[in-house]
């Protein structure tokens, strides 16, 4: 390598908080088990004995967790109190073994209610239902599933469920009280994503009503809480929910040494890169967790490593890149579970999805950018930003602590220790810091009417719950009374923010049903095209056969046709820098918007054929507030706000200069960019939205 990282070796992980006294002997630790995989449709003719053999096998891995010790006393407590806080280091078997544990104690079964365990992420509660599944060796989506959006692996007979905060949202729809629970578990608490937070309100809420129900009389089964996470301000929990319990695992880490840089690093990806080759060449065997903000860097770095890999000696020990990022499919997240081949170190590249939700054996180095991306909002021009930022203390001991599950480990932070001490102590929550009209139209169709006055744990600011509000006004999802309107009860029924569910149910009005279910699919995956850095000019040349002169939206669906016409050819997909595995995603999610429509007595083939301004007039209906008019100068202006909007490079409508443009979104890096960009006309506006631009013009 050309250039040296250089660390200041710092002793600040060896403190108390690192140290425990017993741990767990890695020979004993069963790592994630592949093998039930493929054993799907036999699993019937599994005879007993083996059942039994699994299942004391599993119960031996589960009594070797550091909850385990403490799994009478926990029951006690939770039976003993209506609401319950567990704190425990990550991989200390909360999340897997708290549901079983409840389980084992009779508290819960398919009369009385089952268990909800929430999961700020999907991947997490795909992978632990599994788990849960082989623990309790049970088929997937018998006794022990998941809810994900776009993916229902649950059954009647379901009662220990993992499912992501969102869909617990959406459950509270359809069954107000969650009388098919007696417990909900609120995991990852500390995350505090905007669903969670809402959730807090809510379930509270719920568990109140139930118990007054209850007190008068009314058959009706309490509701149980258990709040539980890797780092947070427990007290502050305890109060929100009446002074609720808390309950403190206590995990088993090893020393983890943290060092630092002596100097700031400049170009985070290359230190990165630089960290991984000195610990390949220099230290002992471990795999590597390295913390990167987002799915373009690790892609990035995944295949620099695997370029550099390729020049070691054919002896030297090999090096092995696993992605992760929530995006990811799940047969290739599982890469990162599996042990590496023989003479194989794995590099796992993750964004801060590694950081509590899952949990990876065979780590010991860590190495921490020290960035995230974060999500922001400027309320008053409606502006969502995606930077990076800096993490919180808080997120970088949860990444050194990686480092320390299985034995003594090192963890590589690319920072300087003043930067570190520079640092807030933790994250802002999601509510504080985005949009919230998707937040707003859920509480409203759950029958928060006064959103305003929620019992918010951290409360938003007026402005920004004002914001949304007029949004969803002028969206028509609230009538000038204040309430929920039809529209907006329908809109809230899709899984999707409320401009897209918009466009949605307008598409049967503009009869366009057929291609827009297609756009709003292929506009929910990260990038359908992709652009390696060394053939940006072969990738732009291949691009071009699918733009069309509208932009970026009917781009897509050209895109989709042609990988329709040659039946999604792997090869075709290469040649034409199409990304296949996104394709797959967004086709999926496209089923599942088929048949939501279906529900909602939307005809998905109804098709505008040529008259492809229908398309863009119906999202239109959605989007109207991210349009910019062209100005004298040739730059564009934003409808709303009057902002100055730069068109992404990516755009199909890069260089082109029309009347006006509509966006998906507008976002902050560098400068205001917009991305999916298509080309409108302004008299298409107020037809659009007759509302917002009576109201405009008014002003
Ligand atoms: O919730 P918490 O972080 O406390 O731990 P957990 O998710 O319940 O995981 C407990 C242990 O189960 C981990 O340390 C892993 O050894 C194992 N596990 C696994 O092997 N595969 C999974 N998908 C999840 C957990
Ligand atoms: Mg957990």
């Amino acid at each position: 390598m050309k250039r040296l990282v250089n660390f200041q070796e710092k002793d600040e992980a060896t403190a108390e908080d690192w140290k425990f006294s017993d741990s767990i002997d890695p020979s004993t630790t069963i790592r994630s088990n592949k093998r039930q995989k493929g054993n799907g449709n036999k699993d019937n003719k599994i005879d007993r004995a083996s059942i039994k053999a699994k299942r004391s096998e599993m119960l031996n891995f589960r009594k070797q967790l550091p909850i385990y010790s403490g799994r009478d006393a926990i029951i006690q407590t939770i039976r003993d109190n209506s609401t319950v806080i567990v704190m425990g280091e990550t991989g200390s078997g909360k999340t897997t073994q708290i549901p079983q544990f409840i389980r084992e104690a009779g508290m819960i079964s398919t009369k009385a209610g089952g268990i909800a365990i929430t999961q700020p992420r999907r991947v997490a509660a795909v992978n632990l239902a599994k788990r849960v599944a082989e623990e309790t060796v049970t088929q997937l989506g018998g006794q022990v599933g998941y809810t994900v959006r776009f993916d229902d692996t649950s059954s009647p007979q379901t009662i220990i469920k993992y499912l992501t905060d969102g869909m617990l949202l959406r459950e509270i729809l359809s069954d107000e009280l969650l009388f098919r629970y007696k417990f909900i578990v609120l995991d990852e608490a500390h995350e505090r994503t905007l669903r969670t937070d809402m959730l807090f309100g809510m379930i509270k809420k719920i568990q109140r009503i139930r118990h007054e129900k209850a007190q008068a009389g009314e058959d009706v089964e309490e509701l149980k809480i258990v709040i539980m996470s890797a780092t947070l301000d427990a007290e502050k929990f305890s109060e929100f929910f009446n002074g609720a319990k808390i309950l403190y695992v206590s995990g088993r880490l090893h020393p983890v040494d943290t060092l630092f840089t002596q100097e700031p690093q400049a170009d985070y990806l290359d230190a990165t890169l630089v960290t991984i080759f000195q610990i390949h060449t220099k230290s002992p065997p471990g795999d590597i967790l390295v913390f990167l903000p987002g799915q373009d860097a690790i892609e990035s770095l995944s295949s620099l490593v695997n370029e550099y890999s390729s020049q070691l000696r054919p002896r030297q020990q090999k090096l092995m890149s696993c992605p992760l990022f929530a995006a990811l499919p799940p047969s290739q997240q599982q890469k990162v579970f599996d042990p590496a081949p023989a003479n194989t170190r794995k590099v796992i590249l993750a964004t801060n999805i590694a950081e509590t939700s899952i949990t990876i054996p065979g780590i010991k180095y860590v190495i921490d950018c020290g960035l995230a991306k974060m999500r922001g909002f400027n309320p008053k021009i409606g502006v969502e930003s995606l930077l990076l930022h800096p993490i919180s203390k808080s997120s970088a001991w949860q990444r050194t602590g990686r480092a320390g599950r299985e034995r003594a480990g090192i963890c590589y932070r690319l920072y300087t220790e003043d930067t570190f001490r520079e640092l807030e102590d933790d994250t802002v929550p999601e509510i504080r810091r985005c949009n919230l009209a998707a937040a707003v139209l859920s509480l409203k169709a759950s029958g928060i009417e006064n959103v305003l006055d929620f019992d918010y744990m951290d409360r938003p600011s007026r402005a920004s719950l004002v914001r949304a509000l007029e949004e969803l006004y002028a969206l028509g999802a609230i009538s000038d009374a204040g309430t929920l309107s039809d529209l907006g009860r329908k809109m809230s029924e899709f899984p999707l923010d409320p401009t897209f569910s918009k466009v949605i149910i307008k598409s049967a009005e503009y009869k366009c049903s057929m291609e827009v279910i297609a756009i709003i699919s292929l506009l929910s995956v990260d990038a359908i095209f992709f652009t390696p850095s060394d053939k940006r000019e072969q990738a732009t040349e291949a691009r071009r056969k699918f733009l069309h002169m509208d932009g970026d939206h009917l781009t897509l669906l050209n895109v989709l046709k042609g990988y329709w016409e040659v039946k999604g050819d792997p090869e075709w997909c290469r040649e034409n820098f199409i990304n296949i595995r996104n394709m797959k995603i967004a086709l999926d999610v496209r089923n599942q918007l088929i048949q939501f429509c279906e529900r909602l007595g939307i005809s998905p083939t109804t098709s505008c054929g040529t008259d492809t301004d229908q398309v863009l007039k119906c999202f239109l209906t959605g989007f109207f507030q991210n349009t910019a008019l062209l100005q004298p100068d040739g730059s564009y202006k934003s409808v709303a706000g009057n902002q100055l909007v730069k068109i992404h490079p990516g755009s199909a409508m890069f260089t082109k200069r029309v009347e006006g443009i509509m966006y998906n979104e507008l976002v902050f890096t560098t400068k205001h960019y917009v991305r999916g960009v298509s080309a409108i006309q302004s008299s298409w506006l107020p037809q659009a939205a007759p509302k917002y631009f009576n109201n405009v013009t008014n002003k």
